[in-house]
């Protein structure tokens, strides 16, 4: 049996440009999880799926790689995903060394990618949760156990819109997010869950890839609510973004801008 390829962030466009051209489109896992309006670019990373198992490290950012397990029974979430590439990438490069003292969690993990390059190749002083429904914890924790990660990495159930589990400590709080925009019912459960994690100097990296204008929808809401700012200038940003890729930093408001003023009583 053939091993896990080796699959880089900068030829991982390539893949997504021959996937659209195979009409590979999309599984019929996913269908079942979400109606999703099928376009072009509702594409996993399946050109890297081999045996099951892709081994990943982010153009060498990471000296030893990450192994994903793939698995396509519980839904979407068991393939990797083009935003949690980027996102894995983005935070390796650019957030190595600033995350000590944070506590940080992982929305929607599916595989688990993120969190697990996060755990890997930036330095880190409690394990990182790796979140997901239910259905997904088995996948989880398998890919925790093969990558070797289980004291700098757990894998827990965390439901959008569910109150968090008592494990998740209150505090500064850097959450991640990659492709979890794609069902518009979620969109309330996703930001009542960003509303419960993002305390006082706390942030969500979130990646997603556009696909339908719904999709923006999710960020004009997130707007109405947290302080949300394009990350643009990271390495690689216009190739993501010819994409579709998008790369958001969403914080509660600041102070000033949750002031309400009264109306003068003179
Ligand atoms: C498109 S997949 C992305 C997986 C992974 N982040 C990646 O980039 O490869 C979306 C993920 O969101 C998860 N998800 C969907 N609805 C959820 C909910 N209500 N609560 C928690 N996770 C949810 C799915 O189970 C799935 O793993």
């Amino acid at each position: 049996m053939a091993g896990p390829i080796l699959q880089s962030p900068s030829s991982f466009n390539e893949s997504l440009r021959s996937d659209v051209a195979n009409e590979d489109r999309i599984s019929t896992s996913l269908d079942s999880v979400a109606p999703l309006e099928v376009s072009e670019s509702l594409v996993p990373v399946r050109e890297m799926k081999q045996a099951g198992t892709i081994c990943v490290s982010l153009d060498g950012l990471l000296r030893r790689p990450i192994f994903i397990k793939e698995d396509l029974k519980e839904g979407c979430g068991g393939q990797l995903w083009p935003a949690g590439l980027l996102l894995a990438q983005y935070m390796v490069h650019e957030h190595r060394a600033s995350l000590l003292g944070k506590t940080i969690i992982e929305l929607g993990a599916g595989s688990g990618l993120v969190g697990l390059a996060v755990a890997r190749g930036c330095s880190t002083n409690s394990p990182i949760f790796i979140t997901d429904q239910e259905c997904m914890l088995p996948l989880m924790k398998d890919n925790v156990n093969t990558n070797d990660l289980s004291s700098n990495a757990r894998a827990i159930v965390l439901d959008w819109g569910s109150p968090l589990p008592d494990c998740i400590p209150y505090g500064s709080t850097v959450v991640l997010a990659a492709d979890c925009v794609y069902f518009e019912p979620a969109f309330p459960l996703l930001i009542s869950t960003l509303q419960q994690l993002l305390s006082p100097g706390s942030v969500c990296y979130f990646c997603f890839k556009r696909r339908r204008r719904a999709d923006l929808r999710f960020m004009k809401q997130a707007k109405k609510i947290f302080d949300v700012a394009e990350i643009r200038g990271y390495m690689d940003h216009d190739n993501f973004a010819r994409e579709n890729l998008f790369l958001y930093s969403i914080r509660p408001r600041s102070a000033k801008n949750n002031i309400t003023l009264l109306p003068n009583p003179c």
